[in-house]
């Protein structure tokens, strides 16, 4: 069929018609909060480098899940900033810290929110990597008790999801075996399994002071050009018990998302990062483009290059225009009865 007969721009003429024909559609469910967490009560310290979001004490953290959940978002990610840190990362398993904490407080606050905790010891390590050193490398065999040991903390603090972030290999199947050892089988496991050495983290690594005090993550984090590659990290992370995979970066990498969608049959998970956040207000702040629509625009080609969900700075945001009834309130303006 061809023009005239074919025009494609019948289904476009209106708003309601462009709804029916939409192909990919965002909700609330789709989407992951992430929030960080410090230390304290009261505490609000803005992140320069991400315009609306803060490091928040327990108990604001709280309030901000409240906020979310009668927004309709069901799942926020928790990342800790410890007051201190050492060699080993030894605040990532302390039961007091402010994620355990948190996610206490959120549970019973919230309780029917799904609580992600990021597992990771970049966050908790004097020299900024995300394991143990040795020879001024990263050991992987010797870090991986440490997640796993982070990650039952998690647990029995209440996390639904634990998910972890560090790229180690083997990571999957100990912090698996660590949970139904401490008869958390019931928790899932959301792998980074696909995690770029990426240049859009550095907002997220100023709020977390978690930048490398030397080089770099290139040695466990992966390769940009790579996307062979990333096919059989998510299948290795499935293999050793993944219920989820996830990529990140996610608007540079459709391609792998897609690539990955096509290759497992568990949810994918598109984590729009930090610097894909600030660089998008970056250029709304000098008019060069309109926010609310980047914003919609963004998430959803996540989702149209095939993730379940997303894990997006934008939370909030996207979940208050999904609420709000569209332009259909200006089209179906009240018509009195009678007068039809
Ligand atoms: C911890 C971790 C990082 C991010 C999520 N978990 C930082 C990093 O790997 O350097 C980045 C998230 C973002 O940029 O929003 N390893």
């Amino acid at each position: 069929m061809s023009f005239p007969t074919h025009r494609g721009r019948r289904l476009r003429r209106t708003p309601a018609i462009r709804a029916l024909v939409c192909e990919t559609r965002l909700s609330p469910d789709a989407l992951i909060a992430p929030l960080f967490v410090c230390e304290g009560h009261g505490r609000r310290e803005p992140i320069a480098s991400m315009p609306n979001h803060a490091r928040l004490s327990p108990d604001l953290a709280v309030e901000e899940a409240v906020a979310l959940a009668a927004l309709g978002v069901r799942s926020v990610l928790l990342f800790g900033i410890p007051a201190t840190k050492d060699a080993e990362g030894s605040g990532a398993w302390d039961p007091a810290g402010p994620v355990p904490t948190a996610i206490r407080r959120i549970k019973e606050a919230v309780p029917g929110l799904a609580i992600w905790a990021d597992v990771c010891l970049c966050e908790y390590t004097s020299h900024g990597h995300c394991g143990l050193l040795h020879d001024a490398g990263v050991d992987n065999d010797t870090t991986l008790p440490l997640l796993a040991r982070a990650s039952v903390t998690y647990a029995q603090a209440g996390a639904d999801v634990i998910a972890p972030s560090d790229m180690m290999d083997g990571r999957v199947a100990a912090i698996r075996a660590a949970l139904d050892d401490a008869g958390f089988e019931d928790r899932v496991i959301c792998s980074y399994a696909v995690k770029y050495a990426s240049a859009f983290y550095g907002p997220f690594r100023d709020a977390a002071g978690s930048t490398p005090q030397f080089g770099d993550r290139k040695a466990y984090q992966m390769d940009p050009p790579n996307v062979r590659e990333a096919v059989r990290e998510a299948l290795a992370d499935v293999d050793e018990g993944a219920d989820m995979i996830m990529v990140k970066p996610g608007l540079p990498y459709l391609d792998v998302i897609r690539t990955v969608r096509d290759h497992v049959d568990v949810p994918v998970v598109a984590y729009q990062v930090s610097g894909e956040y600030s660089m998008l207000h970056a250029a709304a702040e000098r008019g060069w483009i309109d926010l609310p629509r980047a914003m919609m625009e963004t998430s959803v080609a996540l989702r149209r290059a095939g993730a379940d969900l997303i894990i997006t700075y934008f939370a909030r945001e996207l979940a208050q225009t999904l609420a709000a009834p569209a332009q259909i309130a200006q089209a179906a303006a009240p018509v009195p009865v009678g007068a039809r």
